[in-house]
């Protein structure tokens, strides 16, 4: 008789981090993301650090797991391009379009994958969604504009909230604040994000349909299952 055991979420993490190995580049700088699942990634990257000549970051968090291996950590104004981005994601739907921000590291995380030919985005099966709203979006706000931008969301149906840790606002690593918007189906991840993007002291929305998925390696039970989407 064969047993098979469920594994857990953080076991599905390990195996989509090392899945992800086979889209590094040798020789090239390499995008790299933040979160629990991109930890798992940089600790798989611990067997071929002799390859990667350096990253991107998209967090503190991230550049200092990546300068304890040994692996250099470039400022994203040092280099044109990078071939591949790998990240996280809060949420992803069948055409790639994603929240993420789950982390604070929203902004950075947009500003690397702009930079990349290539967001390979790793993700356990609980983050595949049919329509992205969910997970409460997470918006990197100008602090003076919250409660306006509270104000907007209402408006669209969607509660937010200044994230707070420790009982304080939370500060992001770009100085600013974090608002997380429940109660939102956003049907249109492109239109959404063009349109929350022009509100006055909104830095970084949490949807990424201009810099989307071009393949996701989603971790399921039955293994790591591969979704390329068209551009
Ligand atoms: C960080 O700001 C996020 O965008 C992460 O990529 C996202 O929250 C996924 O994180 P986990 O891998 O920890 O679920």
């Amino acid at each position: 008789m064969t047993m098979t055991t469920a594994l857990t979420q953080d076991q599905l993490k390990t195996l989509v981090g090392q899945a992800a190995l086979r889209y590094v580049v040798p020789g090239e700088i390499l995008g790299v993301g933040t979160g629990s699942t991109v930890n798992k990634f940089i600790d798989a990257l611990a067997g071929i650090k002799g390859q990667i000549p350096g990253a991107v970051s998209s967090s503190q968090a991230s550049t200092q797991r990546l300068q304890a291996l040994g692996i250099p950590v470039l400022d994203a104004n040092e280099v044109q391009g990078i071939s591949v981005y790998v990240d996280g994601a809060d949420e992803i739907d069948g055409r790639g379009f994603m929240v993420k921000g789950g982390g604070a590291a929203l902004t950075r995380e947009k500003i690397v994958a702009a930079l990349a030919r290539r967001f390979v985005c790793i993700a356990d099966v609980s983050k595949r969604v049919e329509v992205l709203g969910r997970f409460p979006l997470p918006v990197e706000v100008i602090p003076m504009a919250a409660a306006q931008l509270v104000r907007r969301f209402a408006a669209l149906g969607g509660a937010a909230a200044v994230r707070l840790a420790d009982g304080v606002p939370l500060v992001t690593d770009n100085g600013q604040h974090i608002l997380d918007v429940r109660g939102l189906a956003i049907a249109d991840p492109p239109g959404f994000e063009i349109e929350v993007s022009q509100w006055p002291g909104v830095v970084t929305v949490g949807v990424f349909a201009r810099q989307k998925a071009d393949v996701c390696l989603l971790a399921t039970a039955a293994g790591v299952q591969t979704m390329e989407f068209a551009a």
